[in-house]
């Protein structure tokens, strides 16, 4: 959600009004997915490297996070979305994981779509803190390195029961991945684009969905297989392809085409 700053200085507002505005984009865009039949979203609020901006900015984001959680715990739980958090958010101040923590237990028995706030998240980080645990539970013996798969590893992260990441929308103009969800992006289809976020609206979202419904996820598979196997992983299921899981119909299917 990049570019709350300069759409501030654009128009003629301070940072932190741009980080308010950008608050109320998260809202529409919450709805959006939802009437679009999103099933996972994950939004990045707060790097780990966005500890090091000046104080007054941290405390205002995270006033901001606060007021999200206490204003937005109700219409969450009306349109059946349960909030989670992935990073560190022991990090935050008490008052913000409080309120955090709150509008997860209030939103927990929600299945309609999960919302997922990167707080205090780095994508390197949690890799290293999967790789550490891992680390200890062979250590410790409950586990042989042979027994390290990538589901062991993905169990480990803080997005485990999240499934990879279909779609990666990255506003402001960048072009750049900036440690978020450097392993669940492994066959994310990323579009940028150089609205910047509190400008980001539902029109903007279903661009991007169209976008995505316009790819051909190969998966590393050929074209040929794909369109042999006649499948589509669709944005709606919310569910990448796991390649090595061989129970999967697009693998199992190309694999039968080119068999035949
Ligand atoms: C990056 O834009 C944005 C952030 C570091 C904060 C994102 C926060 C929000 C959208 C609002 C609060 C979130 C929730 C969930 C209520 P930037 O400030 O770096 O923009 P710039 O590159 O133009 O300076």
């Amino acid at each position: 959600m990049d570019g709350n700053g300069r759409w501030a200085q654009a128009n003629g507002l301070s940072r932190l009004e741009g980080h308010a505005e950008g608050a109320r984009a998260v809202r529409e865009a919450v709805r959006t997915c939802r009437k679009e039949g999103v099933q996972f979203l994950t939004l990045y609020a707060f790097s780990v490297a966005n500890w090091g901006r000046p104080r007054t900015e941290v405390r205002a984001l995270m006033n901001l996070l606060l007021d999200f959680a206490e204003r937005e715990k109700v219409e969450l739980r009306d349109q059946d979305v349960k909030l989670q958090v992935i990073g560190d958010a022991d990090e935050l101040p008490l008052a913000t994981r409080q309120a955090v923590q709150s509008a997860i237990s209030y939103t927990s028995q929600c299945q309609g779509m999960t919302l997922s706030l990167a707080l205090s998240y780095g994508g390197r980080a949690d890799i290293v803190s999967a790789a550490r645990a891992i680390a200890l539970r062979v250590q410790s013996g409950q586990l042989l390195p042979e027994e390290v798969t990538e589901q062991t590893f993905q169990s480990a992260l803080s997005t485990h029961g999240l499934p990879p990441v279909d779609l990666l929308i990255r506003t402001g103009g960048e072009r750049r991945v900036s440690d978020f969800l450097l392993y669940e992006s492994a066959y994310a289809e990323l579009y940028f684009l150089p609205i910047m976020w509190p400008d980001f609206n539902s029109k903007a979202l279903r661009d991007a969905f169209a976008f995505f419904s316009g790819r051909e996820r190969r998966f590393g598979l050929t074209s040929e297989q794909v369109q042999a196997a006649g499948t589509v992983v669709p944005l709606k299921a919310g569910h990448g392809f796991d390649p090595h899981d061989a129970s999967n119909s697009l693998l199992a299917s190309a694999e039968s085409a080119s068999a035949e």
